[in-house]
């Protein structure tokens, strides 16, 4: 089994209707797919599936122990379940790091080839931490400067992380944040010089550190493209994302922006299966095939 996960920072980027559109496009392939939604703060999924009101929730899972395939719900597409979003809570509107390694043990366990977590918006811990626990990272960015200073934020916050975990993990953390403080006497001037004085400090930390690293490879998906020449931003992203912040990242492609998205929402049909431009579903289903072939996860 494949565990996805689509984040990217910005709320509105459209991390849901990608999501749904890789979702939708595996199972017309013939997989086996359940669609989390893991967006305490706004869940949507349910919507970009044509369920109305859902009769199930995570809550369940969470506070009424209820094992995940008792609230997975079918969808009008073959193949296509989902586990709807945090419906009517008053608890949880973001995972402690119990609930999180609970979610995806039980995830693990599911009868599927491939499980997508659509995540929520913004730079928390919570949502960071499930970006990196999943196998196919896939961030969502638009052409607009505010998405990418987003999108830049929230790959810079899943670096930080990654050290901070390394760090907690062996007890570095007041000492790294003592050679912080102090950094003009150590010669540290940025993050990386921090980096290279505690790799010389520990060589545990420097072997554990390059593990977590390991963890974070990114395909990137430009989205609601306008105007074709707005597609270089994707490429120019995924380099900057190579370049400066030395994450693996492959471009996985454009969505173009469809003005008519809007008024397939709210019926009992799932969006893109009935409602969407011929060019949208195009795209969606080019930008599923090129992650599959850049995981090699291809079937046959
Ligand atoms: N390519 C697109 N063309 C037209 N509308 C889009 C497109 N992508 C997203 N939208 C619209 O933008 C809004 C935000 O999309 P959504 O998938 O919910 O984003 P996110 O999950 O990142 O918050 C929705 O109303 C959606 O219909
Ligand atoms: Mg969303």
């Amino acid at each position: 089994m494949h565990i996805w996960a689509v984040g990217g920072g910005k709320g509105g980027t459209g991390k849901s209707l990608v999501a749904n559109g890789l979702g939708t496009h595996l199972a017309e392939r013939g997989f086996k797919v359940i669609l989390v939604d893991t967006d305490f703060g706004g869940p949507n999924q349910h919507t970009y599936c044509g369920i109305r009101k859902p009769s199930t929730s995570l809550v369940q899972f969470f506070e009424d122990r209820k094992p995940l395939d008792e609230i997975l719900l079918k969808t009008k597409i073959d193949g296509l379940r989902l586990i709807p979003g945090n419906f009517n809570s008053q608890n949880t509107d973001c995972l402690t790091v119990t609930q999180k390694q609970k979610l995806f043990r039980h995830i693990k366990n599911l009868q599927a080839d491939h499980v997508i977590l659509d995540l929520g918006a913004g730079t928390q811990y919570d949502t960071l931490d499930t970006f990196l626990l999943a196998d196919v990272q896939v961030a969502v960015v638009a052409p607009d400067a505010l998405a990418t200073e987003n999108f830049y934020l929230f790959l810079k916050n899943l670096k930080y992380r990654q050290l901070n975990s390394a760090l907690s993990t062996l007890g570095l953390r007041d000492r790294s944040r003592e050679l912080w403080k102090h950094r003009t006497e150590f010669g540290i001037a940025t993050t990386k010089d921090l980096v290279a004085y505690l790799r010389a400090l520990s060589a545990e930390f420097s072997d554990l550190f390059d593990r977590e690293q390991q963890k974070l490879k990114t395909h990137v998906v430009l989205n609601q493209v306008r105007e074709y020449r707005q597609t270089e931003v994707g490429v120019a992203v995924t380099s900057a994302v190579n370049k400066f912040f030395h994450i693996p990242a492959t471009y996985a492609g454009h969505i173009r922006y469809d003005k008519d998205l809007w008024q397939h929402f709210g019926q009992d049909t799932p969006v893109i299966h009935q409602g969407v431009s011929f060019n949208m579903r195009q795209d969606l289903e080019k930008i599923t095939e090129s992650i599959l072939k850049a995981q090699a996860m291809e079937v046959g």
